[in-house]
């Protein structure tokens, strides 16, 4: 894949960010999540490349924008598969809580998951303790081989976990073992991230979150060196047919990173609210600030980008283009 797209990207998870982080705090999810698609969707088709959305904002007929399935792009040059939240964390910029992201990720044709808009069991970790998990294993046992891994003891660690009545064993499993616990909100992207910037604090993701937000993640840690497993868990038959209809034939399948995404991948994401590793959208009279991340499988470089906007000469960010 040409590298330069990647800078591209920036701009589209940028847009997306401006556009929806004048929203925060409103207690307006939708509003919020609305006007990130807005703007994600336009800076995406003046990107040239043939893309299709592979994980969007749902099916063709739930979501009218960036559905699976939608052609974007000026449909010339390179055919990619696009992976996309353009607002990761919908009640968290509702509430102007800590690291609600726009995200995207461009893979060649064919090689991100097809996942379901079901949930997804997740374990996920940083470089050092890549090859180390196993989701087989309990909790307790992938934080003693964590904590050889960081020659360390399982006291030392932090565990990032969704806090949901549906992880109430985990949350207390994890609480026996010594492991210290991060209970979030929301934004499992962003928590499986945190795992690989150890200026967060945090070693180890682990709990059922979305699986499409599974993939974007996915696409992050193999840039990050970091290393993932997930598992889906679909609540009905219905998401178990919706499963087998994208290409899913075991549904107890354990996927690998290199199951979720194959091969070069590139991922963007664009701070939305102040975060564990980027700063939220921040507006002067006339522009806006922004800080994103954009990185590459391939070369394993990660780049930090700061970006000043102004808006009197890119009116496209008041969204009357
Ligand atoms: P949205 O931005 O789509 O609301 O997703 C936020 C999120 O917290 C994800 O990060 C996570 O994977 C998923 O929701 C968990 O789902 P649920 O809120 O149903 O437990």
């Amino acid at each position: 894949m040409d590298r330069y797209l990647a800078l591209e990207m920036v701009r589209v998870t940028e847009a997306a960010a401006i556009n929806c982080a004048r929203l925060m705090g409103r207690g307006d999810g939708k509003a919020a999540d609305q006007a990130a698609v807005d703007a994600m969707r336009k800076a995406l088709n003046q990107m040239d490349f043939d893309g299709t959305v592979v994980i969007g904002e749902g099916e063709r007929d739930e979501a009218p924008m960036l559905y699976i399935g939608e052609k974007v792009g000026s449909g010339q040059g390179l055919q990619v598969d696009i992976a996309l939240d353009p607002l990761e964390g919908t009640n968290l910029c509702a509430t102007g809580a800590p690291n609600a992201l726009a995200v995207i990720a461009i893979a060649e044709r064919g090689n991100f998951l097809h996942a379901p808009d079901t949930y997804m069991e997740k374990i996920a970790v940083g470089p050092e303790a890549k090859g180390c998990i196993d989701i087989h294993r309990s909790p307790t046992q992938n934080l003693e081989e964590l904590a050889k891994a960081k020659k360390c003891s399982v006291e030392d660690l932090t565990a990032i976990i969704l806090e949901r009545p549906r992880h109430e064993n985990l949350i207390q499993e994890v609480r026996e073992s010594g492991a210290r616990i991060k209970l979030i909100a929301d934004g499992d992207v962003s928590a499986a991230i945190a795992t690989c910037e150890p200026r967060t604090g945090v070693d180890i993701l682990f709990g059922i979150g979305g699986a499409p937000e599974g993939v974007l993640a996915a696409a992050a840690l193999k840039s990050l060196g970091g290393d993932m497993q997930g598992r889906l868990k679909p609540r009905n038959e219905e998401e178990i047919s919706r499963a087998k209809k994208m290409g899913i034939e075991d549904i107890n399948q354990v996927f690998k990173l290199e199951d979720l995404a194959k091969g070069d991948v590139m991922f963007a994401a664009t701070g939305v609210t102040n975060g564990d590793f980027l700063n939220g959208v921040r507006y002067y009279g006339g522009g806006a600030y922004t800080h994103s991340v954009v990185m590459r499988s391939l070369s394993g470089t990660v780049r930090y980008v700061e970006a000043r906007h102004n808006f009197k000469r890119k009116p496209f960010f008041h969204g009357d283009e």
